[in-house]
């Protein structure tokens, strides 16, 4: 197994690579039994500048799972940060408390200060509006679990694609897979950037952008539906304007196929009514919940151990 030492990204990640982390969360998943004591003696440090849930309290379970301990903030009120210390310095100072980092933050190009200030391995956990790059690992993974497969999928992403970061990163992992039809649904203001589009065309699959997902419903195999986000919004009253722009009920999903999975990275706003929750092609909780097994398998893979 290939090993490596930042994820801030997808764009860079090999499918091999992406392969050999998915096959490792796979064997966690099956014996977890079998990795309770790999990290023991190790320190995560979570270093969060932004809200979460998910991200969050999986790594730290991913962690503790494996035997180690965590350490860090949940905001970035309540660090140094709020006093001015750089995300440098609190990167260079975590590196003699922990042996591996999570940090998650507002700012775009924190992989780079990362890269260039951390002697331990340091992953994104949301990183600027365009990155998240274990978020879409836990995507694929769900999806590969329900088909078997990701190439020759068709797959919609819907909802906020120009503030949503788990957009272009789960964009950037389906473009390592081969024959994968893309529908990008959103109203127009909130389409895919420019330079992600660019990106996109430069890619082997086909994409095809538009805005009424009852064209194509029926013939998808997975709808990846994302909120609107509504702190990213320069102007608050574009966001009340889009905020209800789409809303995914039990009568949209009337002519799915059998084999049909629906996603969200989650949180959910209202862009999922509740009676969707208890159709068995709905699989965010369970999605959610393989969060765990691909992180166990990255702080893994980022420590080196076997
Ligand atoms: C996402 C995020 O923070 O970008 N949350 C998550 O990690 N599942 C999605 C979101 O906030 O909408």
């Amino acid at each position: 197994m290939k090993f490596t030492k930042f994820i801030f990204s997808t764009l860079n990640l090999s499918r091999e690579y992406l392969e050999s982390i998915f096959s490792l969360a796979s064997k966690i998943e099956q014996n977890p039994e079998n990795y309770l004591n790999k990290c023991n003696g190790k320190i995560l440090a979570i270093l969060f500048f932004e809200p979460s849930t998910r991200t969050m309290l999986s790594f730290e379970s991913a962690m503790l799972r494996l035997g180690g301990s965590i350490l860090g903030f949940a905001s970035g009120k309540t660090s140094s940060s709020a006093k001015g210390e750089t995300i440098a310095d609190t990167l260079r100072m975590i590196n003699g408390y922990a042996d591996i980092a999570v940090i998650r933050h507002y700012l775009e190009g924190v992989g780079e200060i990362a890269k260039k200030y951390s002697s331990i391995p340091v992953i994104s956990g949301g990183t600027g509006t365009q990155a998240h790059p274990t978020q879409a690992m836990l995507d694929l993974y769900t999806i590969k679990k329900a088909f078997g497969k990701i190439d020759g999928l068709k797959i919609a992403l819907m909802g906020d694609l120009k503030y949503g970061r788990t957009i272009p990163s789960l964009l950037y992992g389906l473009a390592k897979y081969d024959d994968v039809t893309l529908y990008l649904i959103s109203p127009k203001e909130l389409k895919i950037r420019s330079h992600v589009r660019q990106r996109l065309n430069g890619f082997n699959l086909k994409f095809y952008e538009i805005d009424d997902i009852s064209q194509i419903i029926d013939e998808l195999d997975v709808l990846y539906v994302t909120r609107i986000q509504k702190e990213r919004f320069p102007d608050q009253l574009d966001y009340e304007r889009l905020k209800s722009s789409y809303k995914i009920s039990p009568e949209t999903l009337n002519n799915v196929k059998d084999s049909f999975i629906l996603l969200h990275p989650l949180p959910r706003v209202d862009e999922i009514t509740p009676e969707v929750d208890s159709l068995p092609c709905a699989k965010y909780f369970e999605q959610a919940k393989n969060g765990v097994f691909v992180r166990m398998a990255l702080i893994l893979n980022l420590l080196g151990v076997e």
